[in-house]
């Protein structure tokens, strides 16, 4: 009898030693996806000279944590961070568009929502152009625009870079 005692006690022991571990990974991992990137808050960040931001490619700027575009001449600077869980979204040269490859988000070159579980466009930093600089406020955000019309014409030009997808 007290054999079995012992036995239940132990399991019971155990399943509670298991469910909290359970628990703490869990947090652990929401943590770790929903924290935010190296860049945010950091502050100005000089770049390059308005003439090296490509009209239609994107550059980027591994010191701001983004992309620099032009639309419709103006520069537009990305934040690299996936607005849905954080995930970091790659430009796809083949396709012509930012491409997240961990849920599927896709988004245009002027980072304009076009599918996936993103709720919103890639979110913009604030830029300046000083002293031929462009210079990039990696502590000033703004969301991306909703899902919607997109702000430039330019269809997918080829092949997706994430997997299972085609273009
Ligand atoms: S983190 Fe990019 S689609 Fe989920």
């Amino acid at each position: 009898m007290a054999e079995q005692y012992d036995r239940r006690r132990f399991l019971s022991t155990a399943w509670g030693w298991a469910a909290g571990l359970v628990v703490a990974a869990g947090a652990w991992t929401t943590w770790d996806v929903l924290k935010p990137g190296p860049s945010a808050g950091a502050g100005p960040v000089r770049t390059v000279g308005p003439e090296d931001v490509p009209d239609t490619g994107v550059l980027e700027v591994r010191e701001m944590s983004g992309y620099l575009t032009k639309v419709d001449a103006e520069i537009v600077a990305l934040w690299w961070r996936c607005p849905h869980l954080g995930c970091k979204v790659p430009w796809c040269e083949s396709s012509g568009q930012f491409e997240c490859p961990c849920h599927g988000s896709v988004f245009n070159r002027a980072g304009d929502y076009r599918r996936g579980p993103a709720p919103r466009g890639m979110d913009r930093y604030g830029t300046t152009v000083e002293e031929g600089f462009v210079v990039v406020d990696t502590s000033a955000i703004t969301n991306g625009p909703p899902p919607g019309d997109e702000s430039i014409d330019e269809p997918p030009t080829g092949p997706e870079c994430i997997q299972g997808s085609e273009g």
